[in-house]
């Protein structure tokens, strides 16, 4: 098969999938769009986009189409009724969901004739095209291989591996990382805030350097079996978070992260004793 995809179809014109079209029209791409609520198209079209009024026309009308839903309930109802039109074709899905799902979806797909990849966005709308943007996908490398060049007008492209559940894995486990960071600076924002600290002096000057320089000792040190390196010294990590739900405790600021954690590290000092 030989395309340079030079036509691009757009399902969805969510936050996310009106940031992709934009992105791809930046880059030049003929891009049509379609969502299920029409009206979302306007500022796409004045930039040269082509609103399908109906989901066949849209994927008739590119080489590739990319896909950007809800989520993988919405994407199976709203991909059955036109399978038939994508056999043959290259469809990319870039909607967030389960490792099963993608990997479900991509044998129903490959059983319909459509060339599959599976996708995961490591961007939010605003950075979407941009340097710090990166799109993981995973399914046929060959498939990867011929669709990358175009891609890439989104974030950078990431191959994680033929298994199609693999963008989907690295993306939930990654988003989990995430929304660890986010409660504990939520938590510590809250506590500076209850005492009548300086939020803003705090997140500057404070929380943003400490926390760039522990991420790369964070990620380095991360296992499976959330344990904790000897040289970062089990007790007294469980004393410091001793120290943090008094602080929380002090400022009536409820602690279940840091009560969680000191659960889990007493846990693993047990474990070492018992061992
Ligand atoms: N936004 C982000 O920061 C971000 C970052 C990474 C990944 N993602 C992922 O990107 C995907 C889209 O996110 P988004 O921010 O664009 O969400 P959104 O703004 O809520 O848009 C949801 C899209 O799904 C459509 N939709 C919802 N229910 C539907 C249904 N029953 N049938 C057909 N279409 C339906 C909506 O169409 P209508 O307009 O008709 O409702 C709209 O196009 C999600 O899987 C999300 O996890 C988002």
């Amino acid at each position: 098969m030989k395309t340079r995809y030079e036509r691009i179809s757009i399902l969805g014109l969510g936050a996310m999938g009106r940031a992709l079209a934009s992105a791809f029209l930046d880059a030049g791409r003929e891009v049509t769009v379609w969502n299920r609520t029409p009206g979302k198209a306007g500022e796409l079209v004045a930039r040269g986009a082509r609103e399908a009024s109906s989901l066949g026309e849209a994927i008739k009308a590119g080489d590739l189409t990319v896909v950007c839903l809800l989520d993988d309930g919405t994407v199976r109802a709203t991909l059955a009724p036109a399978v038939r039109e994508l056999d043959g074709g290259t469809l990319v899905n870039l909607t967030s969901g389960s490792v099963r799902q993608a990997r479900e979806l991509a044998q129903w797909l490959k059983g319909h004739g459509v060339h599959f990849l599976a996708g995961g966005i490591m961007a939010v709308p605003a950075t979407v095209g941009t340097q710090g943007a990166f799109i993981l996908y995973s399914g046929a490398r060959d498939v990867f291989e011929r669709v990358a060049p175009v891609l890439g007008s989104i974030g950078r492209s990431h191959w994680v591996g033929e298994d199609p559940g693999f963008a989907a894995l690295y993306d939930m486990a990654a988003l989990s990382g995430m929304y660890g960071m986010g409660a504990g600076a939520d938590h510590a924002v809250a506590l500076v805030h209850a005492e009548g600290g300086d939020v803003e002096t705090f997140k500057q000057e404070v929380l943003q350097p400490w926390m760039e320089q522990i991420l790369p000792i964070t990620v380095a040190g991360a296992d499976a079996n959330e344990s904790v390196p000897d040289e970062y010294n089990p007790g007294m990590q469980a004393t410091g978070l001793e120290n943090i739900l008094s602080a929380s405790g002090e400022a009536g600021v409820p602690a279940d992260l840091a009560g969680h954690l000191r659960a889990s590290l007493w846990r693993m000092r047990s474990g070492a004793a018992a061992s």
